[in-house]
């Protein structure tokens, strides 16, 4: 009998499959690595596209929105590609104003009274913002098989606290305030706008996405019993509507160490966590029931390569060798990092995750 010409061990997977296999938990070869917020302002060549077109004009762009998509497949070899577009453009096609300038973004007119959300535009809403859709399936034409392609939106109540605050808001008194006064007007907002992002997570999957992630930035700012009855029903009834689409899911949530418990109740594939807890310690809270995503402090990114490679290897050699891990930042890559260290990063997760992935 001749022998196999190629060992199983030596030849790398296919770039897709190895993604939705670790989102399944199953055996990988070495964990893939993406760095949320890849495609931005750190790379010099984003800037250049920057100066020629607006941000939401980029967003509407299918061919711009490819060609951005693109840039940390080409310049940093991540394993994964992400639609290059923002979790506000949904509140477009609701009607609202979204721009963003140097301040950030500023969402317009911000919901504050009850004939403020009346007037949220639901239906026909996803499809008002068809661009979106175009970009994925021309994204997908580029990419082949080099790499998955995710698409995202944004969380109610993170999209909520957006359109009630106006724009970024750190102390989110705006949304506290509705939360206390007039808990069933946010609630019937949340209602609104978990519907628009299920459609339009659905049209982005029938487009071509390899999985999707479900962006619950702010969150975190919640105590345990406001993001179950504020933010946890609506992201389930999203997970839970495009679940027979068969793509995985995962979702990010920043500061979430005191929402574990009910975090590990949501219909998702993976659970993406920030840096400030080791993931062994997130999977034993949830049973292993989830793929990881995560979850080096962005912070290392701005110290020398030695100290990047240090901080991969901890990271796997907490997760284990075992299968479910996706590595990536705890939370996006800031606008000051050189994209000489970003590639680094993943040089070294390629290099020092042979070995783990689940592989016997
Ligand atoms: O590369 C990628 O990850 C894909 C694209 C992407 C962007 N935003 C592009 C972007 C994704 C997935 C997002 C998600 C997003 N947007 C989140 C959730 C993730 C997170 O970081 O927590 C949030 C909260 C937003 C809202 C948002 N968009 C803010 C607060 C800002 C301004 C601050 C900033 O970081 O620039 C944006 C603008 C934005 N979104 C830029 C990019 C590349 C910069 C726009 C520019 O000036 O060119």
């Amino acid at each position: 009998m001749n022998p196999p010409t190629t060992s199983p061990t030596t030849s790398p997977m296919n770039p897709i499959d190895r993604f939705i296999r670790a989102c399944r938990r199953k055996p990988v070869d070495r964990p893939p690595i993406w760095i949320m917020r890849q495609a931005g302002r750190y790379m010099p060549s984003y800037q250049e596209v920057r100066k020629r077109v607006s941000f939401m004009e980029l967003c509407r762009t299918p061919e711009i929105a490819c060609e951005v998509t693109m840039m940390p497949i080409d310049q940093l070899g991540v394993d994964a590609a992400i639609l290059f577009s923002d979790i506000l453009v949904p509140l477009e096609g609701m009607g609202l104003e979204v721009s963003f300038g140097d301040g950030g973004p500023h969402v317009g007119p911000p919901l504050r009274s009850e004939a403020d959300v009346e007037r949220l535009e639901v239906d026909h809403a996803a499809e008002r913002v068809s661009y979106v859709y175009d970009a994925v399936r021309l994204i997908k034409q580029e990419l082949g098989q080099r790499a998955p392609l995710l698409g995202f939106a944004g969380a109610p109540l993170t999209l909520a606290s957006y359109a009630i605050e106006g724009g970024s808001s750190k102390t989110l008194h705006e949304l506290r305030r509705m939360m206390y006064d007039a808990p069933e007007l946010l609630e019937e907002l949340l209602d609104k706008l978990a519907t628009v992002v299920a459609v339009y997570l659905r049209h982005q999957i029938e487009a071509g996405v390899d999985a999707i992630q479900l962006f619950d930035t702010w969150g975190g700012q919640l105590t345990l019993a406001q993001w179950r009855r504020f933010s946890q029903p609506y992201s389930e009834r999203i997970l839970s509507e495009v679940r027979d689409l068969g793509v995985p899911s995962i979702h990010y949530c920043l500061g979430s160490a005191h929402l574990t418990s009910a975090l590990a109740e949501l219909p998702c594939d993976a659970l993406s966590v920030d840096w400030r807890e080791p993931l062994s310690e997130v999977r034993r809270a949830t049973g292993g029931r989830y793929a990881l995503q995560g979850n080096i402090d962005a912070g290392v990114l701005r110290a020398s390569k030695r100290q990047i490679h240090w901080a991969v290897a901890d990271c796997l050699a907490d997760y284990g060798n075992q299968p479910g891990h996706i590595l990536n930042l705890g939370h996006g890559i800031t606008p000051d990092v050189s994209v000489e260290a970003a590639r680094e990063l993943v040089i070294a997760a390629k290099e020092l995750g042979q070995g783990y992935g689940g592989t016997p």
